[in-house]
């Protein structure tokens, strides 16, 4: 009697604050995302079910969250960073602003992946990859009579001048790595004529590199250069968009994740990092169209993607391009000495 007299609201609200449901006893995680939005999305629902973490979700370019990390360094508020072109991942990593971490998962994944972890001092990690080209609406090609264009060099021909969309560089890793692999693929003089006959094309410079080729699935642009899995997904949800792996050969990204240093929410960031590695939740990709190549060998692949041992790829020099120095430089170069130029 006397220990239930005891037993006051006040002390059963004590007592009972021992018994939080379990999203709040998880705690929370704040996730940088830099893949297509509707995944980015995919990817913060599945994490906060399973675990009843509750996940804070920025989707921002790459380029655009690399300037991010570098704004809150002095007092990070995110936790992890998934998706988004590797470059920008190592530019991160050299520059201090991520953290090394092997994961339990490590064992099964591509051996790409890996390396890629290891030229960063395995401060980033290889999750998913694709080659980059171009996508066009044939529908509109033909309403414009404009001929098929199949090589990078077809898109500098006067007739698609006002047709040819692609992202900023220093925004969108889609746009960098496109600046990348053409210095790669004809040097870096050819190259930049290259791009400066190409700005004469160019009706707009978007933000996010996968914007060219929704703005051609809508019937606003012509020929939007993006990576190939991107202009896959709009012909795959029903779009007139024909994909191109330009003649030449081409580049491709090593899509990235990074665990952020000084993170507010560290141990979750890893709970985040070795869960987005397994071949579960990679074959998750397939709801929503990402038809990229996932790190995990078990993960499945659609027969939609495209394949990547029958498009002619160029040796993309990662530690290169996505070395600090001479990433600063191309943008620079090609801010001060393409996109000014009159078109
Ligand atoms: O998710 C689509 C995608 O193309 C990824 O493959 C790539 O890593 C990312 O978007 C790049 O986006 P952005 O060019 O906007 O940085």
């Amino acid at each position: 009697m006397r220990y239930i007299k005891l037993f006051t609201p006040a002390l059963l609200t004590i007592a009972m604050a021992g018994f939080q449901p379990a999203v709040h006893a998880a705690g929370k995680v704040t996730y940088y995302c830099s893949a297509q939005e509707d995944w980015c999305q995919l990817m913060a629902d599945g994490f906060e079910a399973k675990t009843g973490i509750k996940v804070n979700m920025t989707r921002k370019s790459s380029g655009e969250t690399l300037a991010q990390l570098k704004a809150e360094a002095d007092n990070p508020k995110g936790d992890v960073w998934w998706g988004g072109t590797g470059d920008p991942h190592m530019q991160a990593a050299e520059e201090g602003l991520t953290v090394a971490y092997e994961s339990p998962a490590r064992g099964e994944l591509h051996d790409w992946a890996i390396a890629q972890a290891e030229s960063a001092g395995n401060k980033t990690i290889g999750i998913y990859s694709g080659a980059l080209g171009y996508g066009y609406n044939e529908e509109v090609l033909k309403a414009n009579n404009l001929p098929e264009p199949a090589c990078w060099k077809d898109l500098l021909k006067p007739e698609y001048k006002g047709h040819v969309q692609m992202a900023n560089p220093n925004s969108s890793g889609t746009a960098y790595t496109t600046l990348a692999t053409i210095v790669q693929l004809f040097g870096e003089e050819e190259g930049f004529e290259f791009m400066k006959g190409l700005h004469k094309n160019i009706n707009q410079y978007t933000k996010s590199g996968s914007a060219p080729i929704k703005a051609a699935a809508r019937g606003e642009n012509t020929i939007g250069i993006v990576f190939m899995h991107d202009a896959v997904k709009q012909a795959a949800s029903g779009f007139p968009i024909k994909v191109v792996a330009p003649c030449e050969g081409t580049g491709y990204e090593i899509g990235s994740m990074s665990l952020i240093k000084d993170a507010r929410n560290a141990e979750n960031a890893q709970k985040f990092y070795d869960w987005a590695l397994s071949a579960d939740v990679q074959s998750r990709s397939l709801e929503v169209k990402a038809f990229q190549v996932m790190s995990n060998t078990a993960a499945k692949s659609s027969p939609d993607a495209p394949d990547l041992d029958s498009i002619k790829l160029i040796d993309y020099d990662f530690a290169k391009y996505g070395s600090s120095a001479e990433r600063k430089r191309l943008l620079k170069k090609w801010d001060d000495e393409v996109s000014n130029l009159p078109q």
